[in-house]
């Protein structure tokens, strides 16, 4: 039988699946729920950089306890440290409960006041923290460099305080991808998440109103992942771990044979069950059985760009190909 087990993040894996901060990942039954199913890893729902820097004193500033008394209430109560000591307490649980690891998440846009709480995630004994920058590059005065200067901030001033293992669960939109990806390791980076699915809007036409779209991924967005860790597993020396889109067996599949650790998957589990978790590794298992492989050593970047005779395969031939009809 097959050995599904893979390293990420120096961490040894029981399996490539790792679910993926979300509400599935947001409580102690959830994770526990996750590690049931099968899971080789969690990431934690992400704090927020907004919730750990949280100041009480200033959502009181001009505000009337007379009017909506109970947030007046809440407020006045809860201390700077309200929600990243839950997010710890759940870290701490989540670790004395599970025996698959523990990633902690993040999701910032600033490099501010919130990184020195970075150590903290350690103190509590989080196998690794993930970093999910959210910026959405809409702000037409700043150049790629002011943006692109704030991500180097940030991984650096992260990296320097804390010393267990750093992701990098970013976007793909960046002017020259490749060059970012080879900067964030040389920054210290440990993995990179590759990709990020950016909250997406939507427009209701009859009520001409702005309401959420599609939260869910669908299998049709794997193939940017599948591309980028195709391209960049060969030239970096770190881990990948490639998210979104992600459904099947045969997804899972492919990513590794492009040169992923591990595949990230949050939607599948929300539309078909923790049950899909097994079936993907099972599928895994089957096809390694079949092809002879008897770890995920033997196969894991097979296709990326840099073992292809025809390297180019990845990037413009398949295109000039299936656009101009040549063979
Ligand atoms: C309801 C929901 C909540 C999410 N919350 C977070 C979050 O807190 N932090 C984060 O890094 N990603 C979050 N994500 C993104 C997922 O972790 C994942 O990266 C994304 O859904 C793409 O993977 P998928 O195609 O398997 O769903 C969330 C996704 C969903 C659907």
């Amino acid at each position: 039988m097959a050995d599904i087990k893979t390293d990420y993040l120096g961490l040894s894996l029981a399996n490539p699946i790792i679910i993926t901060s979300s509400r599935l990942t947001a409580t102690l039954d959830g994770v526990k729920r996750c590690e049931d199913a099968g899971a080789g890893a969690v990431v934690l729902k992400s704090i927020f950089e907004e919730q750990i820097d949280f100041d009480s004193a200033k959502m009181l500033e001009g505000a009337d306890a007379s009017y909506h008394a109970d947030a007046y209430d809440f407020f006045a109560n809860t201390s700077k440290d309200y929600y990243i000591d839950r997010y710890l307490e759940l870290v701490e649980q989540a670790k004395a409960s599970l025996s698959i690891p523990v990633i902690a998440s993040v999701n910032c846009i600033h490099s501010g006041s919130w990184i020195d709480y970075a150590h903290r995630f350690q103190e509590v004994n989080a196998d690794a923290l993930e970093m999910n920058v959210y910026i959405i590059p809409s702000d037409a005065s700043k150049t790629p460099e002011h943006i692109e200067q704030e991500y180097d901030r940030l991984v650096k001033e992260v990296r320097s305080k804390i010393s267990i293992p750093l992701a990098l669960k970013i976007g793909q939109q960046f002017t020259a991808l490749a060059n970012r990806l080879r900067r964030f390791e040389m920054l210290g980076v440990d993995a990179l998440v590759l990709f990020n699915r950016f909250y997406r809007t939507d427009i209701d036409i009859n009520k001409e109103l702005m309401v959420p779209g599609k939260v869910l991924s669908v299998p049709e967005e794997s193939a940017i992942p599948l591309q980028w860790t195709a391209l960049s597993s060969g030239e970096l020396d770190l881990d990948i771990c490639a998210n979104s889109g992600i459904f099947t067996g045969e997804d899972m599949i492919k990513q590794l044979l492009a040169g992923a650790a591990c595949v990230g998957i949050c939607s599948a589990v929300m539309k078909h069950g923790h049950g899909v978790i097994n079936t993907m590794n099972k599928d895994l298992e089957q096809w390694m059985d079949r092809k002879g492989y008897q770890s995920i050593a033997d196969f894991k970047g097979k296709l990326c760009q840099e073992n292809l005779e025809h390297p180019d395969l990845w990037e413009r031939s398949q295109y000039v190909k299936a656009v101009c009809g040549i063979e």
